[in-house]
């Protein structure tokens, strides 16, 4: 690190990265125009949890009475109006991500029914890749071998901690025998490709509790991990617990980097390749949602608050349910903010969400705005000079060194800083 030098200030370590650009605030409501599909990845949004985890900002809420129901309504709906409104002649996702909130609450029949549908409407790729995204707890042996049989191949268990205590004081409504009963369920059902999400940098968590999760989530030999620095956002629920002294205090800053590197080194020693920010997996089983989400690959999202990219278009599903459930009735997309973007802005976008790839290849950029703006080349050359990317004709990366600054990498790309 000695060669980096970034004012303290300038260097915010908060993990929050550049989720969106251009930011939401400058997205609004107007209409989409024909448009048409070909490679891309689908997503379903399942804005339900059994219980909010205090540290968790997603578009989610409790499940109540019938919530499901209405929302294997609307959703089957809202499939049909966007066969109706898009050319999906030469359609061929090679993903499909249910995920949430809590994916794993729909029943097996629903996610049947969702994903017969999502496959006759979409002509899904004979060899997709198709994730469910599951709490402990929340589905059994026999499911999974249900699920199996109707292609869900990936199966992402969000274990978090191995500390009862931990889970608790983040108001998860699973214990680790629980996660681990998930897992092997899982690995019985012959569904290989298990993926495990752990945080670290939790309230209270010290460095021997980090270490305890790591091996012995390593000894469960997953194909793969997701690392997730806790981020804290402002004013939410976590944020005021910290405060008011009701939650226990985040580890040193130190400390959280610390962890990181730790785990890096005892993912790779055990053969597992990071290709992102937060992600490592066993040679081939980098997932293909994730990767195609940062690379500027096209997504189309269902479901309440579900993101959508096609080219230059952005757009968000509304986030309110009642307007959700409203829209799609009325038989309109269920959106309500969309963006156009310039080449600037793709260029923008596409290096900054790059940076979670660690390296981000130029050729598919270049291909789609010609060349890359003098500004953002600027920027780019002040980072290189900082020592916090490699750059050449072909590719920008991340010094693993730098990582630590990813947000802070992304944010002078855009030039927000
Ligand atoms: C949609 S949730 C996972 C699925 C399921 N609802 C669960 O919690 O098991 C995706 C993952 O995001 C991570 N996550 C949620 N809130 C976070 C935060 N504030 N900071 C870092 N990671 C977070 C957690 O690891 C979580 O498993
Ligand atoms: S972490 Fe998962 S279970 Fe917890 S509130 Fe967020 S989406 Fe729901």
């Amino acid at each position: 690190m000695e060669k980096i030098e970034i004012n303290e200030k300038q260097r915010r370590e908060d993990g929050a990265y550049v989720f969106h650009h251009p930011p939401k605030f400058l997205w609004e409501k107007e209409d989409l125009p024909l448009m048409k599909w070909t490679d891309f990845t689908l997503y379903v949004h399942v804005p339900f949890c059994r219980e909010i985890c205090t540290f968790c900002t997603f578009e989610r809420k409790k499940l109540e009475k019938g919530a499901l129901n209405k929302f294997m309504g609307s959703i089957l709906k809202e499939i049909e109006i966007t066969l109706a409104k898009w050319d999906f002649s030469e359609s061929k996702p090679g993903a499909l991500y249910l995920g949430g909130g809590t994916a794993s609450l729909l029943s097996v029949s629903d996610l049947t029914i969702l994903v017969n549908k999502l496959r006759s409407s979409f002509g899904l790729l004979k060899d997709a890749e198709i994730t469910l995204e599951c709490e402990p707890g929340t589905k059994q042996l026999s499911d999974f071998r249900q699920l199996k049989s109707i292609g869900i191949n990936r199966v992402s268990i969000g274990f978090q901690a191995f500390q009862n205590e931990l889970l608790r004081s983040l108001n998860r409504m699973h214990t680790i025998e629980e996660s681990l009963k998930m897992f092997n369920s899982v690995k019985e059902a012959g569904i290989e490709n298990i993926h495990i999400d752990l945080m670290f940098g939790l309230p209270g968590q010290t460095m021997e509790d980090w270490k305890f999760s790591i091996q012995e989530a390593l000894k469960l030999a997953p194909k793969h991990f997701s690392l997730y620095t806790l981020i804290v956002f402002k004013n939410e629920l976590l944020d005021r617990s910290l405060a008011n002294g009701t939650m226990k205090q985040l580890p040193s800053t130190e400390v959280i980097n610390e962890m990181r590197e730790w785990a890096q080194i005892q993912l790779t020693e055990n053969g597992y390749d990071q290709y992102s920010l937060t992600e490592y997996c066993k040679s081939g089983y980098q997932c293909r949602y994730v990767t195609s989400n940062w690379n500027g690959s096209d997504y189309l999202g269902f479901g309440p608050a579900a993101y959508s990219r096609n080219g230059s278009y952005l757009w968000e599903n509304h986030v309110l349910h009642t307007l959700y459930h409203s829209s799609v009735k009325a038989d309109e997309l269920p959106y309500h903010k969309m963006f156009k973007m310039n080449s600037t802005d793709i260029c923008k976008r596409d290096l900054a969400m790059g940076v979670c790839l660690l390296q981000i290849p130029l050729d598919p950029i270049l291909t789609k705005v010609g060349e890359i703006d003098p500004l953002i080349k600027e920027h780019l050359a002040e980072l290189e000079n900082e020592g916090l990317i490699s750059m050449n004709d072909r590719a920008i990366t991340l010094n693993t060194a730098s990582q630590r600054f990813a947000t802070y990498i992304m944010k002078r790309i855009i030039g927000d800083n």
